[in-house]
């Protein structure tokens, strides 16, 4: 269904008239929606000149995290468009992910009034409920967040979200990265776009673990998931940035780069851990991120995963901040304060 229209039915109309949400806009992003289009939509949010101490907020939506605020942008992508007193004053991206069974994310929450205000507090109150109906209609028991400040985080859990997990982000400064020579009998090649080969390793060594803890993250996938994944408008995802690697002819490691300047997907078989070969896989694929003009490589893991923090510190990542990821059921329709 459209949901344009849907958002428009006179039930929906009635709704907004009792919480008093003059001005909210859902739109479907079609899949061929052009940036232009949508940086009409963020323009919109960001005319706030009559907010002059709010300059930081609003690049976070239309500078520095421009890509990514694109990079979402997927067939089912939902834009909600929060106004306050008639300004447009926030934004909630929604979307799919690999886990897409499970939740619907909320990919951007932005609120261009300052954290702690109580404005903001009342766009990010109108916000969640709006959200939660947009999980429950497309069919989502549960929706995720993840969040790096603290303002939203506490206001999100005062709504119902509860913390699901941390995870550290990583950064790397890109600029002396310099390659090493692999270990002894460790080879690794970049595989660009090759999804067969790509799915075989992940599979291999996923499946060749122990135990399942061994691959917390990492459920086998298949080559069709791969390519409908690449296949979506504005994928992060990028096929030229997959590494291999061998160890004695044998297949062994992964690591994939994405077009953001990500790492991710690092794994290596338990049958060669602590041979050397996650750190030679990380350093072809930190140069090659090089190469692409990234000044940093980030990388995102668990809070608990200690070997993975000990190698990314060891190749000179520095911890940035805490991601906490919060769900929260669709079912439940919370009041937004008036
Ligand atoms: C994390 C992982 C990729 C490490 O691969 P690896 O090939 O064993 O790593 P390396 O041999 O290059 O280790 C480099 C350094 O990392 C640290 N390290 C790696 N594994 C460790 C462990 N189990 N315990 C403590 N430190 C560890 C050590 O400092 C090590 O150097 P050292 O061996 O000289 O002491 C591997 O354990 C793995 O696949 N884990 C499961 C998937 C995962 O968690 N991936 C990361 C998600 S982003």
């Amino acid at each position: 269904m459209n949901s344009f229209r849907h958002i428009r039915s006179s039930a929906l109309l009635r709704e907004y008239e009792r919480l008093q949400l003059r001005g909210w806009k859902v739109i479907r992003v079609p899949g061929s929606l052009s940036l232009g289009k949508l940086s009409t939509i963020i323009v919109r949010l960001t005319e706030i000149d009559r907010y002059p101490e709010l300059p930081s907020n609003i690049e976070r939506v239309t500078g520095e995290s421009w890509d990514s605020v694109s990079s979402c942008l997927g067939q089912d992508t939902r834009i909600l468009l929060a106004c306050l007193d008639g300004v447009p004053s926030g934004l909630a991206i929604l979307g799919t992910d690999v886990k897409e069974a499970t939740f619907l994310y909320v990919k951007r929450l932005e609120c261009v009034r300052p954290a702690g205000s109580s404005d903001a507090r009342r766009i990010v109150a109108h916000m969640v409920p709006q959200i939660r109906r947009q999980g429950r209609d497309m069919g989502f028991p549960e929706i995720q967040v993840e969040e790096e400040r603290p303002f939203f985080i506490d206001l999100l859990k005062e709504h119902g979200f509860r913390e699901w997990r941390r995870d550290m982000v990583m950064q790397l400064c890109l600029k002396n990265h310099r390659e090493a020579k692999p270990p002894r009998g460790v080879r690794v090649v970049r595989i660009p776009g090759d999804v067969d080969r790509f799915v075989k390793v992940w599979n291999e060594i996923v499946l060749s673990a122990t135990s399942k803890e061994s691959f917390d993250d990492f459920p086998p996938i298949n080559a069709q998931y791969i390519r409908s994944k690449l296949g979506e408008p504005n994928t992060v995802l990028d096929p030229e940035g997959w590494f291999v690697a061998y160890l004695h002819y044998r297949a062994c490691g992964l690591v994939t780069v994405d077009r953001l300047g990500g790492v991710g997907d690092l794994m290596v078989a338990t049958w060669a851990r602590r041979k050397g070969v996650g750190t030679a896989l990380l350093d072809p694929a930190l140069s090659f991120l090089k190469k692409r003009g990234f000044e940093k490589a980030e990388i995102s893991l668990r809070e608990e995963n200690l070997p993975a923090i000990r190698l990314y510190t060891k190749v000179g990542f520095q911890a940035k901040a805490t991601r906490v990821s919060l769900v929260a059921s669709t079912q439940q329709t919370l009041t937004p304060e008036a």
